[in-house]
């Protein structure tokens, strides 16, 4: 393999070694962990373990302007080089702070920038100090921050801030080395805009009294970079149990205190299965709807889309999910990118097991072949070295655009595959021992690997094959092992479904037997790709699809409208495409007009109104999208 293909692109600051001797790269590579592909970080040289931020929240130039000290742990006696990462920050001064707390300024170098991976921000020490202070601004546009005005809040009175770091976007907001397989703690100073209140994934206190514009965190347990995270705006609180509250804007916080109001029954229930809830509180925190996601589990206070509050907690399986990331991925977390299933694969099959026990197993059912289909889908669509839980190759792709269900529900179904085969007992007990051995530690998949060989297999001969492993974790597709998810409940969607279509049943009647979100989702999932116009429209006013306030409803709603011909549902996917940035719930539909002429030139005019509001991340997505439909239609003769 040549590793110098893995490395980026960045002009003359980084080392041509690799280029040079890649047999002896490959050597240093297995013989101590490597360099993560997304960072310019050199961990085996030296180490952040504690990060001290004093940040100034600035709503009018749109930048968070401040300073990072970041302590060090230097692991090379030789290393006299530290590398950060940033992207389009403006570096003020660099001082090196010495053992009395003495600051001398420092040598730096900002290298240039690589599109994906940013600038990385060079300080060369005369010999090896204990910390370095950074003075920096970020840029109005940086990648893992969204500004929103005053008119993009529910509120409409105070303007908005949110942080998404995730993957490699800490570095946007904060020069550090921002790979998973690096843990620091730390504390920060915030300093916003008097009536507002500001959170971090830390120790918010939901009775600190807001008005002086101050506020002081902690994080006091060691953390991968992509959990940093910040939010200020017109937030309020509203306590659901001992340690769980949820935070939103004040015009929401009551319907998602109702929505969320089984977060303490989760973490119980999860708790039982594997073991302490470490963090302390557990809060939510519910952004705007043009957070790009449907959740991110910034320790102490995930930040959730609103568009999971639909009054009848049919989507808290986004809880589920986030709270179980604080086992799988924040306590024992994926050291690169590539390893991304044993965050986004465990947390999955935790969701479930969590969504089984609090709401039965009839819906973590429902929801297992909901995953399945969206897998099978998705995977059609993929290149075979994309199916691969394991050896997924570094590409040098942005790691934002290679995220798939291949990690999640493939990764999920490979443990329930386990637990079908060692059983239950064996298996909770498994990977329970799996997070507290390797608990505040970064690891890979061979880790994994070496454990499950040693912990189970092993001990229970007979019943999983090295070929049967192998074909989970290093073949593309799903093995013959895997078997599908059941559930009765859609076992009577599918035969309404059916009726329907031959016309046995009409679509009123369809109406009348009140389905919940997953019944209409798996009814919506079983239809042919294009249906004709007249049948649509009988759905359209019997059910209400168009203009849904439920967006799992419109996501699989509106691309089968616009595959049909079907205009008259054009009006409500504007608006929906406008209100919404949540990617995973708007680029189908995206990518559903983009295919035909027509429906590329609505996108168009769609996008100019909608990008104002979008995060940058969606922004990208949907801009990536619009590219690629472009050239194949000045492809086609
Ligand atoms: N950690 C992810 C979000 C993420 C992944 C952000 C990779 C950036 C890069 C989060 O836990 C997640 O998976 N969210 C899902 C929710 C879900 C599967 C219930 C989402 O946003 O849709
Ligand atoms: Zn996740």
């Amino acid at each position: 393999m040549a590793y110098s293909a893995l490395l980026p692109s960045c002009g003359s600051a980084m080392p041509s070694i690799h280029t040079l001797l890649p047999a002896l790269a490959l050597f240093a590579v297995s013989a101590q962990a490597a360099n993560d592909p997304n960072s310019y970080a050199e961990t085996d040289k030296v180490r952040v373990t504690q990060l001290a931020l004093d940040l100034h929240v600035a709503f009018q130039s749109r930048q968070i302007v401040g300073k990072a000290e970041l302590s060090l742990d230097w692991r090379d006696k030789a290393a006299r080089e530290l590398k950060l990462d940033t992207r389009d920050l403006s570096i003020a001064t660099v001082e090196v702070v010495d053992a009395a707390g003495k600051a001398t300024p420092a040598k730096f170098a900002l290298g240039n920038a690589d599109k994906i991976l940013g600038a990385p921000l060079i300080v060369t020490f005369d010999e090896q100090a204990p910390k370095i202070r950074v003075s920096y601004a970020t840029n109005p546009n940086a990648s893992g921050l969204q500004w929103l005005s005053e008119a993009q809040t529910a509120g409409k009175a105070h303007p908005f801030l949110f942080s998404q770091s995730q993957a490699i976007h800490a570095r946007s907001w904060v020069p550090l080395q921002d790979t998973p397989a690096v843990r620091f703690t730390y504390t920060a100073d915030v300093h916003v805009p008097k009536p507002l209140r500001a959170v971090m994934s830390a120790n918010n206190n939901p009775d600190v009294t807001v008005g002086s514009g101050e506020f002081h965190f902690e994080m006091d347990k060691p953390i991968p970079s992509y959990l940093l995270a910040i939010a200020v705006g017109d937030i309020a609180v509203k306590s659901t149990g001992p340690r769980t509250a949820v935070y939103a804007e004040p015009s929401m916080v009551e319907k998602a205190a109702k929505e969320f109001e089984d977060t303490e029954k989760m973490i119980a229930t999860t708790e039982k299965l594997y073991g302490d809830y470490r963090w302390g509180r557990y809060d939510i925190l519910v952004l705007p709807p043009s957070f790009p996601f449907g959740g991110m589990e910034n320790p102490r206070m995930t930040f959730a889309t609103p568009t999971v509050i639909v009054g009848d907690k049919s989507l808290t399986s986004l809880v589920a999910h986030e709270l179980a990331h604080s086992w799988s991925g924040n306590l024992v977390t994926n050291s690169s990118w590539k390893d991304i299933w044993l965050n986004e694969g465990f947390t999955s099959y935790v969701e479930n097991r969590i969504v089984e026990a609090v709401y039965g197993r009839e819906q973590a059912d429902m929801e297992d072949v909901i995953s399945q289909f969206g897998l099978k889908q998705e995977m059609a669509e993929l290149a075979p070295a994309d199916q691969l839980l394991m050896l997924a190759p570094l590409t040098g792709r942005d790691p934002d655009e290679a995220l798939t269900q291949v990690a999640y529900i493939k990764g999920a179904w490979f443990l329930s595959f386990l637990e079908q085969r060692y059983g239950r007992a064996t298996f909770d007990a498994f990977l329970r021992s799996w997070f507290d051995q390797h608990a505040f530690q970064s690891v890979d998949s061979d880790t994994f690997v070496a454990y499950l060989q040693k912990n189970l297999v092993d001990k229970h001969p007979g019943k999983v094959k090295p070929e049967e492993l192998d074909a989970w974790l290093k073949q593309p597709g799903l093995p013959s092992t895997a078997v599908a998810a059941k559930s009765a409940r859609f076992d009577k969607i599918d035969a309404a479904r059916t009726d329907w279509q031959a016309g046995k049943r009409d679509a009123a009647s369809l109406a009348a037997a009140k389905w919940g979100t997953l019944e209409t989702v798996h009814f919506l999932e079983g239809l042919p790709q294009t249906l004709d116009v007249k049948q649509l429209g009988e759905l359209d006013a019997a059910l209400h699809f168009s203009g849904t306030a439920n967006g799992e409803i419109a996501q699989r709603w509106y691309p089968l409208t616009v595959r049909s011909g079907y205009t008259a549902s054009r009006p409500a996917i504007e608006k929906f495409l406008i209100a919404i940035g949540r990617r995973k719930l708007i680029m189908p539909t995206w990518e559903a007009l983009m295919a035909t002429p027509d429906g590329l030139a609505f996108a168009e005019g769609v996008f100019v109104k909608a990008r104002q509001g979008y995060h940058p991340i969606t922004t990208g997505s949907v801009q990536a999208a619009l590219d690629k439909a472009k050239t194949k239609t000045k492809a086609k003769p």
